[in-house]
């Protein structure tokens, strides 16, 4: 008798309301199977190393030759193994900032968005419509985690409130922190990749891009772009705003603007915090004043390294702080609110500055601020000028990475100075 697998009640002979009623269970079981069964993937993918790409394998992907079969191959398997990568070290927080709402609902966009792409696994590569879903549901995973930035800002916040900082936790979660959002950086690249070259379309302004990636990226323009919009969050906001000096250096060919493969849209994000930062800065320290030094940019390619340097007046950072501008516990401030006009929109979690060095290294390149406090401050990026050069920069979840979450509260090996002056009046010389 069949009936004994229904729920009691149901009759095997279904009406249509009936039916719906039976699928809809069908499924709910379904989903908490797949859901049952999340733990023992992750581990499974987990055991895996992501594979870096190189600039030059990005493009190849998206050559006249592309093959959306095989990108598809490569990302079903790639995309749970960066996922599940990282999914382990989210399990390696601290109990007490892993169990607030806000980490709790990041942590569940990966679950589901692993689970939408598990279900590609056996699917063949060879169905046009199989294809199509593809990219439809990595579309769907990126708008899901559109969020996550501010979301597990959030959440740092929430824990800040409810417990005392301590020194090993800070040092945990910049660790997390750093790793997670350059694995999201990496995934959200791999997913762009494929839905921008597979959509069958060409990018109508910049037709030469593959992807996100722009083999002859002006980084002029882009400096020149994200100025530009700085300037008019600035103007909004402080009705004036300083000028742009911009000089370019081309060691290889003299005279012709520097170029260089990267994705625009990443330069630009790390020049305009910069620039934020540079015109806040340069403004609040020029209040009583008409002119405002300009900030200059320089730009200088050479053999292995492709550099900007913004440098601003904005009287600097004390040597002793600079370090904490980069760190996300130490300046997660709660975002800007809807009609609050004691922040400047120039200034907003205290993110600006670590996440732009993430992208920087994100293709071995790095930022690095050069501040003299009372003057101003240089920030500089550096890039790789060559494509082989340029490769990702990812976390891997290994015994190390386990280990670097463990780290314990050591005494100091260097002497704590006292506050107090020594009294040498008490070191009587021994008689
Ligand atoms: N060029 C600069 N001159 C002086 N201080 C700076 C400069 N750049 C950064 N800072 C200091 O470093 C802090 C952190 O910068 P960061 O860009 O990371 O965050 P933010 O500007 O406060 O917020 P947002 O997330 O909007 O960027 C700033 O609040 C500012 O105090
Ligand atoms: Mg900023």
């Amino acid at each position: 008798n069949n009936d004994s697998c229904l729920p009691i009640g149901w009759s095997s002979s279904p009406s249509r309301s009936r039916l719906t009623a039976i699928m809809k269970f069908v499924r709910f079981i379904m989903k908490n199977a797949a859901l049952a069964s999340v733990p023992k993937h992750i581990e499974h993918f987990s055991k895996f190393s992501p594979s870096p790409l190189s600039m030059k394998q990005f493009l190849d992907f998206g050559s006249i030759n592309a093959c959306e079969k095989t990108s598809f191959a490569f990302l079903r398997q790639e995309l749970p193994v960066r996922l599940s990568n990282i999914m382990k070290e989210i399990n390696l927080l601290p109990d007490k900032l892993l169990s607030t709402p806000s980490v709790q609902m990041v942590h569940s966009w990966y679950i589901q968005s692993l689970m939408e792409i598990l279900e590609f696994l056996d699917k063949n590569p060879d169905d046009h419509k199989v294809l199509g879903e593809f990219v439809d549901a990595l579309i769907t995973i990126r708008n899901r985690h559109n969020d996550v930035v501010t979301t597990m800002a959030q959440g740092i916040i929430e824990y800040k409130e409810a417990f005392p900082q301590d020194w090993v936790t800070n040092q945990n979660i910049q660790y997390f922190l750093d790793r997670f959002y350059t694995s999201r950086i990496s995934i959200r690249m791999l997913i762009n990749q494929h839905t921008l070259i597979f959509d069958g379309t060409t990018n109508p302004v910049h037709p030469s891009t593959i992807g996100s990636i722009d083999p002859q990226c002006q980084v002029g323009d882009v400096v020149q772009d994200a100025f530009h919009s700085a300037k008019m969050l600035c103007d909004q906001y402080y009705l004036h705003s300083p000028d742009l000096l911009l000089q370019e250096m081309n060691n290889k060919k003299t005279k012709h603007p520097v170029s260089m493969v990267y994705v625009p849209s990443h330069l630009y994000h790390m020049l305009f915090e910069l620039f934020k930062n540079a015109m806040r800065a340069t403004i609040e320290t020029h209040e009583s004043s008409n002119n405002l030094p300009p900030i200059k940019v320089l730009v200088s390619l050479g053999g292995e390294d492709m550099s900007i340097k913004v440098s601003d007046r904005g009287g600097g950072v004390p040597f002793r702080r600079i370090e904490n501008l980069f760190s996300y516990m130490y300046s997660t401030a709660p975002a800007p609110q809807i009609g609050d006009h004691s922040r400047t929109p120039l200034a907003g979690f205290g993110y600006g500055l670590p996440i732009s060095r993430l992208y920087a290294r994100y293709f071995q390149g790095d930022l690095q601020l050069f501040s003299m406090e009372g003057h101003g401050t240089d920030a500089v990026i550096f890039l790789k000028a060559l494509s082989t050069d340029s490769i990702e920069r990812l976390p891997v979840y290994n015994k190390t990475a386990v280990k670097n979450y463990k780290v314990s509260q050591e005494a100091d090996d260097w002497c704590i100075p006292s506050k107090e002056p020594l009294d040498l009046s008490t070191y009587k010389v021994a008689k």
